[in-house]
């Protein structure tokens, strides 16, 4: 009998179909899932020992055969193995050929179910420790760029329309406050990872009345499932995890699409280091920001890992069934997809040089201190709808003859309305329209620089944690 069916071999006369056995086999990916298995295993052990299914002697046979395995873990060592149906069954039957018929004790009171949820618990809510670590290294590239461009100042777009002048630190923290937000929701998602399922063996809750609130102790969950049929069927935790990698995403797309606008001839507001860009093997002159555009298009991929879970999992009947199997590859590959890109994103920032002399030009061109205008008009009394009005018609006078506001003449300006005054050029500067927005999360000079302290400090806190 192949090594396939010694888990059920007993109900069975024929062998697995061999299309079927691969069909039906997770190694390849959940491999990944060894050392969460180990560990997992040996708390098992440890509680089995504890209602005396094991002695002290045959609990130290299998702690010190899963503690070799653990040591062996990341050599390619299993290679030859593949024919396991996954790595559960594989490092059971390592065990059993280890040691014989003790091997075959670690199983009581515990199924793959209640056994593949917790190690991928396990699992996942290592491997989040390390996106916050991504996303923390990303938050940081954004400040250095902020501090680095201090004074820099950038058009501010609606509907891709030239709106109002901003700081570019402060569209820098735009994203930091993104990213400050998807870190948080990591952080909670990782609370509802980390609970134990083991002990809901099958799904009715396990044979043996192991303690598992020891078991999580030891395995440092915070708390342990409440219902064996829901938690060897509960998936919402891979799935909020891939909701929140598709936000992660969705931030680093939109980053990616403005900075892959600011690149171009037409905008020019920033270079991308040679180093994360490519050149065309026919157009000598290009040189193409693949790295955003690769970022912005693996936000589909995720999102489809995402969307593609929530359908796998909708129409289920409780408790396991092996459709939820392919949980796996749509963790692994959002996770892998979602790292990859935060890394990325920060070295394309890290490298990344502003023209501040053209976008400062830009956000002088095109009418930003319109609305300046009228809040001037609105000091001097004037109603705002009937300012707005007054400041549009202006607009197009300036259209109509070529000119900025600030370049046309105090009288063109009191013809619109009398309350204006050679003090008007004050209101129309660059300058004057930044420190006017003098509001918490304002583009203020003295308003951004206190966010750009709190987002290091913060950065500060993350750093310790
Ligand atoms: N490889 C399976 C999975 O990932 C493990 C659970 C199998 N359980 C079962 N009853 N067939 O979901």
């Amino acid at each position: 009998m192949s090594e396939r069916h010694s888990l059920w071999g007993g109900r069975f006369t024929a062998a697995a179909d061999e299309t079927f056995g691969e069909f039906n086999s997770s190694f390849d990916f959940d491999r990944r899932l060894f050392s969460a298995d180990l560990k997992a295993s040996i708390a098992h052990a440890r509680a089995l020992k504890r209602i005396g299914v094991l002695s002290i002697g045959e609990l130290a046979a299998i702690e010190s055969t899963l503690t070799a395995m653990l040591e062996e873990a990341g050599n390619a060592l299993f290679a030859s193995e593949a024919e396991s149906e996954d790595v559960h069954s594989f490092i059971e039957s390592r065990l059993v050929a280890a040691l014989g018929d003790l091997g075959k004790k670690l199983h009581t009171g515990r199924s793959r179910n209640d056994q593949v949820a917790t190690a991928f618990r396990l699992w996942l809510r290592e491997e989040i420790d390390r996106i916050l670590h991504c996303i923390g290294d990303l938050q940081t590239s954004l400040i250095n760029l902020a501090e680095r461009y201090e004074n820099a100042v950038l058009p501010g777009y609606t509907h891709l329309q030239r709106a109002q002048p901003v700081l570019w630190a402060h569209w820098c923290l735009a994203y930091f406050e993104m990213l400050r937000r998807d870190r948080q929701r990591m952080l909670e998602v990782q609370h509802r990872v980390n609970i134990l399922p083991l002990g809901s063996a099958a799904l009715a809750g396990s044979g043996v009345s192991i303690d598992r609130e020891e078991v999580a102790r030891e395995l440092g969950f915070e708390g342990v499932s409440r219902n064996s049929v829901d938690a060897v069927s509960d998936r919402d935790f891979a799935i909020e995890f891939t909701g929140a990698c598709s936000l992660i995403l969705l931030h680093l797309s939109r980053l990616a699409e403005d900075l892959i606008l600011y690149c171009t001839a037409e905008f020019g507001f920033v270079t991308l280091s040679d180093a994360v860009s490519t050149g065309s093997s026919l157009m000598p002159q290009k040189k193409n920001p693949d790295a955003l555009e690769l970022i912005r298009g693996k936000a589909g991929r995720v999102f489809g890992r995402h969307l593609g879970l929530l359908v796998t999992m909708k129409g289920l009947p409780l408790a396991y069934n092996k459709d939820m199997q392919e949980d796996k590859e749509a963790v692994f590959d959002s996770l892998d997809t979602t790292r990859d890109c935060l890394i990325v994103a920060r070295i394309v920032m890290d490298n990344l040089s502003l023209d501040e002399a053209r976008a400062q030009r830009a956000a002088t061109r095109g009418y930003l201190n319109a609305t300046d205008l009228a809040d001037y008009l609105v000091r001097r009394g004037v109603p705002f709808r009937d300012a707005h009005e007054v400041v549009g018609r202006l607009v197009l006078l300036g259209l109509n003859t070529n000119r900025e506001l600030g370049d046309l003449t105090l009288e063109e300006m009191r013809a619109a309305t009398d309350v204006i005054e050679a003090d008007v050029f004050d209101a129309l500067d660059l300058e004057n329209s930044l420190s006017g927005k003098d509001v918490i999360g304002g583009t203020a000079r003295n308003r951004v620089a206190e966010e750009l302290r709190v987002a290091r400090e913060l950065l500060e806190q993350q750093s310790k944690l």
